[in-house]
C-alpha cells in the first residue's frame, strides 16, 4: 500500500525502518498523547519487535509514514469487534523534527478516505487526551466530528484525564450514489 500526500507518503512498514523508526519513536513529547503500550524510551529492539508483529501481518492495519525518504510517524486502526464490527478506532503520531507543517492533517484526511473506500467499515472515530489541542485540530480540519468529552477516562503519566471522541462516518465523506 501507499498513498502520496505533499511531503509525506503513508505505506507499509518494511524490516529496514528499524533505524528510524526508534530515532522517531522515542519521544516524551509523543509518548504523552499516546496509550502507554508505546515504549518510552523508545529503543531499537522495541522497533525491532514492532516490526516484527507487523510487516507482513493480514489484515494490514497499520502504515508508516515516510517524510524525507525514512519513516518518521505511524498511523493505522484498531478494528472493533461484535456490533462495533464496522467501526475502527484510528491512532497516529509523528516525529517531533517534522511537527507543524501541516502534514499529519493531509495524513489523516488521505487515510480516512482511503480507509472507506477499501474496508467495510462504517466509523472511525479517535480518542484524543485533553492535554492534546494539536491533535483536535488536527481532526477537525480533516473533516472528523467532536462527538463528546469522556470526563476522567484515562490516566497517562500519572493524571486523570477525559477523553476527547471524533468521529468521521461514511455517510460524511462518501457521497450517495445519484
Ligand atoms: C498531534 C500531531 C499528530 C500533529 O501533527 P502535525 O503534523 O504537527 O499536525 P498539523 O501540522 O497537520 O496540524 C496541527 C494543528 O494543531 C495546532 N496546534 C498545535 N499545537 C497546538 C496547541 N498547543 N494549541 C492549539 N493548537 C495547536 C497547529 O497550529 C495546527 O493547526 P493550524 O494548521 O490550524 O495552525 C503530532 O503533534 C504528534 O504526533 N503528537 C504526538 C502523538 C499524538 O498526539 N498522536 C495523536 C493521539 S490522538
Amino acid at each position: 500500500m501507499e498513498l502520496e500526500v505533499p511531503g509525506a507518503r503513508i505505506r507499509s512498514w518494511r524490516a529496514g525502518d528499524q533505524s528510524s523508526l526508534a530515532r522517531h519513536a522515542d519521544s516524551r513529547r509523543v509518548w504523552l498523547n499516546v496509550r502507554d503500550h508505546f515504549p518510552h524510551p523508545y529503543t531499537v529492539a522495541h522497533a525491532d519487535a514492532w516490526l516484527e508483529r507487523i510487516v507482513g501481518a493480514e489484515p494490514q492495519t497499520q502504515f508508516a509514514i515516510e517524510v524525507e525518504g525514512e519513516a518518521a510517524g505511524g498511523i493505522g486502526l484498531m478494528l472493533q469487534e461484535d456490533v462495533a464490527r464496522y467501526s475502527a478506532e484510528l491512532g497516529y503520531w509523528l516525529g517531533e523534527a517534522h511537527w507543524g507543517r501541516g502534514l499529519m492533517t493531509q495524513v489523516v484526511r488521505r487515510f480516512t478516505d482511503y480507509v472507506f473506500a477499501s474496508l467495510e467499515l462504517q466509523r472511525i472515530f479517535a480518542l484524543v487526551f485533553e492535554w492534546n489541542p494539536g491533535s483536535r485540530r488536527v481532526l477537525e480540519k480533516a473533516g472528523y466530528t467532536f462527538e463528546g468529552r469522556l470526563r476522567h477516562a484515562v490516566v497517562k503519566d500519572g493524571h486523570i484525564l477525559d477523553q476527547f471522541v471524533y468521529a468521521a462516518i461514511r455517510a460524511d465523506v462518501v457521497a450517495p450514489p445519484q
